[in-house]
């Protein structure tokens, strides 16, 4: 992996747009709808370029994009705390969206996901993942830290957060809302567009926003049965916790929680 190094030093400019994500939160279905909602070719389907390269990860740049060379507005993905991005962030302009899942689902996901992938850590069961995600050993640190740190510095920032249940529920409102905050204006056909293209079905079968090429062939996975777009749904959660874990879970979540009032969708109900 290429990590990106001195950051600081790295060009940004005004009208550079950021997908903030802890890892699986949504972040290649935002960079998907973003690169919908950019590049007509996208849309279109006359353009075969995947998402990763429409929207790099600013911290991790596989491809080795040239970011110099990459047209405004750029997009870029990272998994970054608040706090290690680049200080000039804060000059209000770069517009960040935050993208959230409830924990539960995303420690599922995540659980499923480093069982998948040869780089990272596999776990047995669900209650050792748990302590590793709990204790901060995973890519992205801590869940708690991550997402208290960029709520808690929101002001710092031209910062929207916005659910992936949200997301679900209401996809048309929310690439709308996207839209929105990033003064885009799209026609209703283009709007409908990016709708059909960013379902969890059409997007399992679209090469450019699936992943399954960078996760089996660039970075290798330990079975051929997983897929990154694996369930796509809101309280798979419920499938593994036990009532044990689960309260254990809501007792940590509601002390880290306490002072953040940002809504959270633990079920489809
Ligand atoms: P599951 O493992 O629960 O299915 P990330 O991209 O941040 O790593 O997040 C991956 C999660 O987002 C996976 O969750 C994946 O299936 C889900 N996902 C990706 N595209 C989606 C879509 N269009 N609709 C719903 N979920 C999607």
């Amino acid at each position: 992996m290429n990590i990106v190094e001195n950051m600081d030093d790295q060009e940004i400019r005004d009208d550079d747009v950021f997908i903030i994500t802890y890892p699986k939160s949504g972040t290649v279905w935002t960079q998907q709808i973003l690169s919908l909602i950019y590049f007509e070719g996208h849309r279109n389907n006359t353009e075969n370029i995947q998402t990763i390269d429409r929207a790099p990860f600013f911290e991790y740049n596989n491809h080795n994009v040239d970011f110099t060379k990459m047209p405004s507005p750029r997009i870029f993905s990272s998994h970054l705390p608040y706090y290690l991005v680049p200080k000039v962030f804060k000059n209000k302009k770069v517009k960040i969206l935050y993208i959230y899942r409830n924990p539960k689902d995303v420690l599922t996901s995540y659980f499923h996901y480093s069982n998948l992938m040869v780089i990272l850590e596999a776990s047995n069961t669900i209650e050792t993942f748990m302590q590793t995600f709990l204790d901060g050993r995973v890519v992205g640190s801590n869940w708690f830290d991550h997402i208290r740190g960029w709520y808690e510095h929101r002001h710092d920032f031209n910062i929207m957060f916005l659910s992936y249940e949200d997301m679900k529920k209401d996809l048309r409102g929310s690439v709308l809302k996207i839209c929105s905050f990033l003064e885009k204006e799209l026609s209703e056909k283009d709007v409908d567009a990016v709708v059909r293209q960013a379902t969890f079905q059409n997007m399992k079968s679209d090469p450019r926003a699936n992943y399954e090429d960078i996760i089996k062939k660039e970075i290798g996975t330990r079975s051929d049965e997983g897929t990154f777009l694996r369930k796509g749904t809101i309280g798979d959660w419920k499938h593994h916790l036990t009532v044990d874990q689960n309260e254990r879970f809501d007792r940590i979540f509601n002390k880290n929680m306490k002072n953040i009032p940002l809504k959270f969708i633990w079920d489809i109900n």
